[in-house]
């Protein structure tokens, strides 16, 4: 895993991933970028430069996005894909970017530069909670999808019921905090749900999580989906809130050394 902060924005980063199949020889070895950020950037700010990083067609969009709080997470939303995109594939200028919505609503990027392909395939996820947004640009030969929830003690309870006893359990045997788990376990679901692109549309138990491991001096944990045992997952709690990244199981991938180095732990 090679991870490094993008010089000038601290909020997003890049790292590869190494992966291999089991049995397969070296040569089979594929390499993944993916960009990422998490930013909490006021939605006052980023308005004052919206047309530096939004596309054309993003800012119509904001426009008519409805009552203040939406747009102001549309904003940091795109702001964040936006810097995950540029640090996935820094040549593009981020209003180049288009990034729309597909008929799920899911992010759907189309390049709003010339549209000759030269820009790759890239497949983006958005989240947004609180003050909070995260992003993640990758190939989308390699499906990836991010959730970040912030803690709030008004919506703990109706959280926490969603937990089954075993996943409370192997969460707790992990060593995530009993008042982190209904936030990490929220985002585990989601993130699932994300990559998935159907939303959290079926019964609980279709997202449950199956094994769960802690990642060694870090907050955070990795684990596998019951019914879904092509992803893992990695959580992690951090600040105020709980991140989760789904993602194919077999690429070793260790976010936490980048949460280190912007300081958000
Ligand atoms: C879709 C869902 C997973 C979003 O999660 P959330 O915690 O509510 O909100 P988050 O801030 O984490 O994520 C919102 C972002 O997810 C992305 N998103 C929305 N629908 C998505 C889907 N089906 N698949 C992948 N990503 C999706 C969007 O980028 C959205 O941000 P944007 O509208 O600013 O672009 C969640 O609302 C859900 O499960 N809803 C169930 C209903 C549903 O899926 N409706 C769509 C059916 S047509």
């Amino acid at each position: 895993m090679i991870a490094r902060v993008v010089d000038t924005l601290p909020e997003s980063w890049r790292w590869t991933l190494e992966s291999r199949r089991n049995g397969e020889n070296k040569s089979s070895y594929s390499r993944e970028c993916v960009g990422f950020c998490v930013t909490q950037t006021p939605a006052a700010e980023l308005n004052t430069r919206r047309e530096v990083f939004l596309h054309p067609v993003e800012v119509e969009r904001w426009k008519s996005a409805g009552v203040p709080r939406r747009q102001d997470e549309f904003l940091r939303g795109r702001y964040a894909a936006k810097l995950a995109l540029g640090a996935w594939k820094p040549e593009v200028p981020a209003k180049a970017w288009h990034v729309a919505a597909g008929v799920f609503g899911q992010p759907v990027v189309r390049d709003g530069n010339d549209g000759n392909g030269n820009a790759g395939n890239p497949l983006v996820s958005i989240t947004h909670s609180g003050a909070w947004a995260a992003a993640l640009a990758v190939d989308e030969g390699h499906p990836m999808a991010v959730d970040l929830e912030c803690d709030d003690p008004a919506h703990a309870e109706i959280l926490r019921r969603e937990i089954s006893t075993e996943e409370w359990s192997a969460l707790a045997r992990a060593g995530v905090p009993a008042e982190r788990c209904p936030t990490v376990s929220w985002a585990i679901r989601e993130a699932l749900a994300k990559v998935l692109r159907t939303g959290l549309m079926a019964p609980r138990s279709f997202y449950e999580i199956a094994e769960v491991e802690s990642i060694p001096g870090e907050p955070g944990v990795r684990g596998s989906y019951r019914h879904f045992a092509q992803y893992g997952v990695q959580a992690y709690w951090l600040r105020e809130f709980a991140l989760a990244v789904a993602l194919p199981q077999k690429p070793a991938l260790a976010l936490g050394n980048c949460f280190t180095t912007i300081n958000l732990r």
